[in-house]
């Protein structure tokens, strides 16, 4: 007997198993993952039952959605980052051992190819904003320093905007520098304070979001990748203490132990702060990913 007169009858009640039954053949975990989503979109559809103009009101949204995304702007991961399947993915895939520093999503404003600087220097290069010392140190589980650790940081200015957000504003690769622990796994460099700021809303996912009302803000941050050989190269955030709105991070990426008081002092007699971080690596486990 043919398999088309084995198939399914396609109805209500068959739908999802209908489309698996095709699917079947495919052991490919990407094709498994798109099987999967499938049937819970039928379980979707059957539980809301839109009509044929809320469904078209959907799909509408999501051609959005593609033709505003291209090289310069991803809204496919804006859409994945608010929805929290982006922290979602990352926590599925990065649990580590209690006292390891954990991973938050590395947003869309990372650029791989930020400059080496000198332990000291400064990333500011408009000198814009209240001066900020940034002292950290690298170390293993045991306490260890991680020397020759690369430590990549990323971070918007005083007013919450990134330097690949306004390239007629601010200098090229202002406010991001790659630094290197030294023997003792230690780094410095000199910053400004950064500015909390609203995730971008002249999009349709931004647009949608906020016409419900949804918080888009991301409270005060820093952004690290820190890599080392032989170890867990970690990404995540260092956030300022004194932001009030640290509660309603859009990104989810706000986690106790990433919270960090920026002391107020004195530099070059000016009023400065200071925060002092430690990052703690886990040296690579066979199976898992970088
Ligand atoms: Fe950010």
């Amino acid at each position: 007997m043919s398999r088309g007169a084995d198939a399914l009858t396609f109805s209500e009640a068959t739908s999802a198993e209908a489309f698996a039954e095709r699917f079947s053949a495919q052991n490919d975990p990407s094709a498994r993952l798109i099987s999967a989503v499938v049937c819970h979109l039928h379980d979707l559809i059957k539980e809301f039952r839109p009509t044929q103009d809320q469904w078209r009101k959907v799909i509408d949204f999501l051609t959005e959605v593609g033709h505003a995304a291209d090289e310069r702007r991803q809204e496919w991961v804006l859409l994945s980052d608010l929805t929290g399947a982006s922290a979602l993915v990352e926590d599925i895939n990065s649990r580590r051992p209690a006292g390891a520093t954990p991973n938050t999503i590395r947003g869309p404003f990372f650029r791989a190819d930020a400059p080496e600087r000198q332990s000291g220097s400064t990333i500011s290069l408009d000198g814009l904003g209240e001066p900020l010392i940034v002292e950290g140190r690298v170390v293993d589980l045991d306490g260890e320093p991680v020397p020759g650790a690369e430590v990549i940081t990323w971070q918007a200015n005083a007013q919450g905007f990134y330097e690949n957000q306004q390239p007629d504003l601010q200098p090229e690769f202002n406010l991001r520098g790659l630094f290197r622990t030294d023997a003792g796994g230690r780094f410095d460099y000199r910053s400004v304070r950064p500015a909390g700021y609203s995730v971008p809303q002249d999009g349709p996912v931004g647009r949608l979001l906020a016409d419900a009302g949804y918080p888009l803000h991301r409270p005060a941050h820093l952004h690290f990748l820190i890599r080392a050989p032989g170890f867990e190269t970690i990404t995540t955030h260092i956030y300022d203490a004194g932001d009030p709105r640290l509660a309603e991070d859009a990104l989810f990426g706000v986690r106790p132990e990433l919270v960090h008081s920026f002391e107020q002092t004195v530099l070059d007699g000016e009023p400065a702060s200071r925060v002092s971080v430690s990052f703690v690596m886990v040296r690579a486990r066979p199976g898992r990913g970088k």
